[in-house]
């Protein structure tokens, strides 16, 4: 079991200590921006709150940084000259999109780093603690550090994941578009349904159905054989009446549909239910209506 100091008391940083403190953990210190979140934390673990980050090193052997990204490099900065940083004490992040190198100061100081990527959505810390078991966690860094990712990943429930440094930036890519932008895909589906009179509620509860069976068509068939719907049947006579009904509403939803409408063409055609022909065909409806909102 590790003594465990975490720095960064948001969503990510306060459900990791409470998960690990439940493991048998120990949490010995927190420490936030303002307190505020800190202090909450503290006083939920029966542990230290502290104002300087530095403070909780004398008694972590394993620190979270768990602060927005754009603060790391200062955080692990004024870590590293407080001179309280010990040899071989594990410093991890949990940027998906920032290398372990980030914390390069601590490494120069003796620190081993690494930096642990929860492949999850960490919308409240509540949700964060029921949603996390079975996530990918992915790691990068030092070797000595992945022993003690590993432990903390397999305390955590999830699956482990060794990545590379120079995938990081795709691997963050495509769970940004997983998550983020599915939320906005989701966002335009019920804005149309708002057009139509209905509450967002009314929309969500409309719309959650279906969104939870095409979620589970693509995790037992893959996103290829998952598809439906006019594209996947070749129907260009629907597709030009979307665009008529779209294009009298919001010119900016018309062209992500056209943009969304011509991804699916590429997906139809992976699946096999239109041909080269139809998607030629089926582009040139989105290339017409390009070619009449450019002229209006
Ligand atoms: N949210 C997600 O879904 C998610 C998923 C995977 C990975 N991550 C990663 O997890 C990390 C934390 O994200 P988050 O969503 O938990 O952020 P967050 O909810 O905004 O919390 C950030 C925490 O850091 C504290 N903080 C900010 N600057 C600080 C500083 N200079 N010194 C000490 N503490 C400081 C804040 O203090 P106050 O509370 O006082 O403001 C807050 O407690 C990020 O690297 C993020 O990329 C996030």
């Amino acid at each position: 079991m590790f003594r465990v100091a975490v720095v960064g008391t948001g969503v990510v940083g306060s459900a990791l200590a409470l998960l690990l403190q439940g493991k048998g953990h120990t949490i010995t210190g927190v420490c936030s921006k303002t307190g505020l979140s800190a202090s909450r934390l503290a006083e939920r673990l029966g542990c230290t709150c502290s104002s300087k980050p530095e403070h909780l090193l004398n008694q972590g052997e394993v620190v979270l940084l768990a602060t927005p990204d754009r603060e790391l490099e200062g955080v692990a900065r004024q870590l590293a000259e407080s001179g309280m940083v010990r040899e071989n004490q594990v410093f991890f992040h949990f940027s998906g999109a920032l290398p372990a190198d980030i914390l390069s100061p601590l490494k120069e100081r003796g620190g081993i780093i690494g930096a642990i990527h929860p492949l999850q959505a960490f919308a409240s810390v509540e949700k964060a603690v029921s949603n996390l078991k079975g996530s990918l966690f992915a790691f990068q860094g030092d070797e000595r550090a992945s022993e003690v990712a590993f432990q903390i990943i397999k305390d955590l429930e999830g699956k482990p994941f060794m990545m590379k440094k120079e995938d990081k930036p795709l691997y963050h890519l495509g769970a940004c578009v997983a998550s983020n932008y599915l939320v906005s895909l989701l966002h335009f589906a019920v804005s149309i349904y708002k057009y139509m009179g209905m509450s967002t509620q009314q929309a969500v509860n409309a719309l959650m159905p279906l969104i939870r069976g095409t979620l589970a068509n693509i995790e037992s068939l893959g996103p290829v054989q998952a598809l439906t719907g006019p594209v996947a049947r070749g129907d260009g006579n629907t597709l030009v009446k979307h665009l008529e009904a779209i294009e009298r509403l919001d010119s900016d939803l018309a062209q992500l549909y056209k943009v969304l409408g011509r991804y699916t063409i590429r997906v139809a055609v992976e699946k096999g239910s239109i041909d080269n022909n139809d998607a030629e065909e089926l582009l040139n409806i989105f290339r017409e209506r390009e070619d009449k909102s450019v002229r209006r």
